[in-house]
């Protein structure tokens, strides 16, 4: 095979890899339990998940009658198999409805075949997520956008696990930026870890084998996003540091009137300008107390600078809530 095919390939592979992250049934649990209120007499949707392995469907059959949901449907995706790295058997897309029966053992005989290959943006699945109130799952990254579109054009509550970067995709960050979305409680190392496949190479990075002979992954750098109210987003970030008398710690952007600020608890209470925080800022961010304005970018349409050096990627910011004197 030509060498410029075998990279297309590895590329396709290496970007297919987190496809096939499985989520732990700990880690659903641990971030659904702020959310409960949200799932009274509501029909959720896991359009990623085959109900044979998905946690997500375990979690919701066992919490069915807590959460008191009307019906849970899970939908199958049949995967392609057509290069190299496919390994799974070619098998038919379904999928299967549960309204909270005794009998929580999955039958095959009640799986709905699809006609065609059950991808979330198949008529056939939008057909099921017209029904549903709220969708749940982890999908895959390398369709992470389109997914997210998705759910915003059909107007539905959800609550997805993605790759922190995520966060600076244009079409995501304007999604947080007008608070029609935002970041759950769990990321980074507060999401443990994921269940991989056993042709999946485990090098370089933390791996472990639970109980259950489940081979690990632990990547540190997912996170959920949702847009279901959850009270944790409006507690203020505690402000203990001033710009007044401390004006050197904070440098000036180049291209911005706007300060540096290089830790979210350093962010000062009294300064009423613009300000450059990390990403990570969002995964504490009170839309009351602050606006986001933009990201990354100065006035000149390049990377925010201090003196022609570019800090790590920031976030512009506005206190909503001076504290003066
Ligand atoms: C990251 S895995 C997560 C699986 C499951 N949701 C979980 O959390 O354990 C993404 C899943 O999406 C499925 N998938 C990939 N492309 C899809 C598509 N276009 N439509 C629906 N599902 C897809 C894959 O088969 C894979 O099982």
């Amino acid at each position: 095979m030509a060498r410029n095919a075998t990279n297309k390939l590895l590329q396709k592979a290496k970007k297919l890899k987190s496809d096939e992250f499985y989520t732990l049934f700990s880690d659903i649990a641990s971030e659904l339990q702020y959310y409960k209120e949200h799932f009274k007499g509501k029909v959720v949707y896991c359009n990623c998940d085959d109900p044979r392995n998905s946690n997500f469907f375990n979690y919701f059959v066992q919490n069915f009658k807590e959460l008191g949901l009307k019906k849970l449907i899970t939908a199958c995706y049949k995967e392609q198999t057509n290069d190299l790295f496919d390994t799974k058997e070619n098998e038919d897309a379904f999928f299967y409805e549960y309204s909270g029966s005794e009998n929580e053992n999955l039958n095959q005989a009640d799986f709905v075949y699809f006609k065609g290959d059950g991808d979330f943006r198949s008529s056939e699945s939008i057909g099921l997520l017209k029904q549903a109130d709220i969708v749940v799952t982890n999908p895959p990254f390398s369709l992470f956008r389109e997914y997210v579109a998705q759910l915003m054009k059909y107007g539905k509550k959800f609550l997805i696990i993605g790759n922190i970067n995520a966060i600076t995709y244009k079409e995501i960050f304007k999604l947080i930026k007008e608070n029609k979305v935002w970041l759950g409680i769990n990321l980074g190392r507060g999401i443990s870890g994921f269940i991989v496949p056993d042709h999946y190479e485990l090098y370089g990075t933390e791996t472990r084998i639970d109980e259950s002979g489940n081979r690990i992954i632990s990547p540190n750098n997912c996170l959920w996003l949702t847009n279901l109210e959850v009270s944790q987003r409006h507690k203020d970030i505690v402000l203990t540091k001033k710009y007044a008398g401390n004006e050197t710690e904070y440098p000036r952007y180049d291209n911005y009137d706007g300060i540096n600020v290089n830790k979210t608890q350093d962010i000062p209470c009294d300064y009423a300008g613009y300000m450059g925080v990390p990403i990570t800022f969002l995964h504490k961010f009170n839309p009351d107390q602050f606006e986001i304005i933009k990201f990354r970018k100065g006035n000149d349409g390049k990377d925010l600078s201090i003196n022609g050096k570019c800090p790590y990627f920031r976030i512009l910011i506005k206190n909503k809530r001076v504290q003066t004197g």
